[in-house]
């Protein structure tokens, strides 16, 4: 997946926003590392080093990285995969926003990592997509692939239930402190396409192998078929599914 830093601040910042919350679930301490997993273009990562935590952001997009430490040259950022990042020195707290379920290629091996980036007693503070995230948007994608005669696309997300995550968390060392599993219906106040350029952002890769003559007739249908469940007098509306949540390595 290429990411696009500059169109991901300025029409999609209600990710990062929306972010808040977390790091006041994520309490950070001054003086403690803090290691933010998927930090994006590093406005999280930024919010934390603010209350005094050393923060170091890892992500595995490059054109993220380089904006991040554009924005804030001060603190430590790296290209890094979830799947498999080690660390020198370990942290007191593994911190992520709207990105372990991108993370989906062995999601056990992404958990595994965190904890071993952790001190015993370190806590791993994460919001990601649940089950059911997006189902609207995802549904009229999926339906206007097959109208246009091409191969059902194979979708780069892991959107799992609350007991799904819990076992896996479990299992890999962690005790649950919290577990939320809500709605966030998100307005895409910045995207006068709807649908169409969420689609353009967050499953881009889809489009590859879509001839390009094909883009524009598929993604208006996109946003036919989205437009009775996301659309209304105010805008559009992503039928954004949160699974936020705060454990502890033992
Ligand atoms: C929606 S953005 C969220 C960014 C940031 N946490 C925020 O709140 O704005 C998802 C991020 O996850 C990163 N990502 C996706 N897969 C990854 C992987 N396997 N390892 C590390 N980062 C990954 C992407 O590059 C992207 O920056």
């Amino acid at each position: 997946m290429r990411w696009n830093a500059r169109a991901y601040d300025s029409s999609f910042g209600y990710v990062s926003a929306q972010g808040a919350p977390l790091v006041e679930l994520l309490d950070p301490q001054p003086g403690e590392r803090v290691l933010d997993l998927g930090c994006g273009t590093g406005v999280l990562s930024g919010e934390i080093a603010v209350r005094g935590a050393y923060v170091l952001g890892i992500d595995g997009s490059q054109a993220m990285i380089e904006t991040a430490i554009a924005q804030f040259p001060r603190l430590d950022f790296a290209v890094g995969d979830g799947h498999d990042f080690t660390v020198a020195q370990p942290f007191d707290a593994v911190f992520s926003n709207a990105a372990l379920h991108w993370m989906s290629r062995d999601p056990d091996a992404v958990i595994d990592s965190v904890r071993d980036a952790l001190r015993p007693g370190g806590r791993f503070v994460a919001e990601l997509g649940g089950a059911g995230n997006c189902a609207a948007l995802t549904s009229a994608m999926l339906t206007a692939w097959r109208e246009h005669g091409l191969r059902e696309p194979e979708l780069p997300w892991f959107f799992p239930s609350p007991a799904e995550y819990a076992v896996r968390l479990e299992r890999a060392g962690f005790t649950l402190r919290i577990l939320e599993h809500f709605d966030r219906p998100t307005p895409l106040d910045e995207c006068p396409n709807g649908a169409a350029d969420w689609v353009r952002m967050f499953a881009g890769s889809l489009l590859d192998g879509v001839p390009p003559a094909t883009v524009e007739p598929l993604l208006r249908r996109v946003n036919e078929l989205a437009a009775p469940a996301l659309r209304n007098d105010a805008g559009w509306m992503a039928d954004y599914v949160r699974l936020r949540f705060a454990a502890v390595r033992h």
